[in-house]
């Protein structure tokens, strides 16, 4: 009898465990949609991992089904391992239309032991033109890590396990759009950009390798989310990750730090240093 007891005790409190744990694991099945690529993009383990492949023939890809306006977006991707070169994997918010707004993380692959380029920009109001580029301090084909992207009011902030990488400030103030207005969408596609992806286009796919892999799992959005006209900002104040910090955050002195950090050691390109390109001056939210 005790026995029999405790067993349905413990049955019962494996049941809650897992009813709890899907509710706040990622479920692609039901935040996602694959979109294009047919069986190259896959979404498996009952929801809990996404990948995308690329052949010959076509890349693939999928979008969120949900649209938002703010929050704090993360995702863990495993890139193209081996030789990725040629192949860029571009996971990235945005909206719709000629005027759209567009905050981009996009991996350029490389020959085997060659590193990725993390490529970043942000469009506003359909302009772009604002690239950084990275390496990154660690190897992204051999395991998961995670990209976030806080966007709020005030800044936009790209980090990568959990350490900024770059920051984008609200400089409306100086004449600079900011996305504030228009919701958006998250994508992610993974395509054959050999004509300049790797050492600006030299190296070529080689399809012998095919298919090329990338792997997502993990989807999080603590985010507002935009629906007929109407913003609901969800804070999910059931689970531990209680968090609406994202609505303000903004750098503190370590954050600070490691930022320097990466743009110190890991940055190979930014635009608001790139005088030559920008002979009639850097653009204002370059200037401090
Ligand atoms: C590929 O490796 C070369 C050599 O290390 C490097 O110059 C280049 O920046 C790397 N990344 C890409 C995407 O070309």
């Amino acid at each position: 009898m005790a026995f029999a007891h405790r067993l349905s005790d413990l049955l019962m409190s494996a049941l809650i465990m897992s009813s709890l744990m899907a509710a706040y694991a990622a479920n692609f099945y039901q935040d996602f949609d694959l979109t294009w690529g047919d069986h190259r993009a896959k979404i498996f383990n009952g929801g809990q991992l996404l990948s995308l492949s690329l052949d010959k023939t076509s890349g693939s890809g999928f979008q969120s089904k949900k649209e938002y306006l703010f929050g704090r977006i993360d995702m863990q991707l495993k890139l193209v391992a081996g030789n990725s070169a040629g192949t860029v994997t571009a996971y990235y918010l945005s909206s719709q239309g000629p005027t759209h707004d567009e905050i981009d993380f996009e991996f350029l692959g490389n020959l085997s032991g060659d590193p990725y380029i993390l490529h970043t920009n942000v469009f506003t109001q359909g302009k772009g033109n604002r690239e950084q580029q990275f390496y990154l301090w660690f190897d992204p084909t051999r395991n998961f890590h995670t990209y976030s992207i806080v966007w709020n009011p005030q800044r936009i902030i790209f980090l990568v396990d959990n350490i900024p990488i770059r920051e984008f400030n609200n400089a409306e103030a100086r004449g600079v759009p900011f996305p504030k207005n228009q919701p958006m969408r998250i994508y992610s596609s993974l395509w054959n950009a050999d004509d300049w992806a790797t050492r600006g286009g030299l190296v070529k796919t080689d399809w012998t390798k095919a298919p090329f892999t990338a792997y997502y799992r993990n989807f999080n959005a603590n985010a507002c989310v935009w629906s007929a006209g109407s913003s609901s900002c969800s804070s999910k104040s059931t689970n531990s990750f209680t968090d609406s910090a994202w609505q303000t955050q903004e750098l503190d002195a370590t954050s600070r730090r490691r930022l320097r950090w990466v743009q110190k050691y890991y940055m190979i390109y930014n635009y608001c240093t790139d005088v030559k390109r920008f002979p009639q001056g850097l653009p204002p939210e370059c200037r401090r």
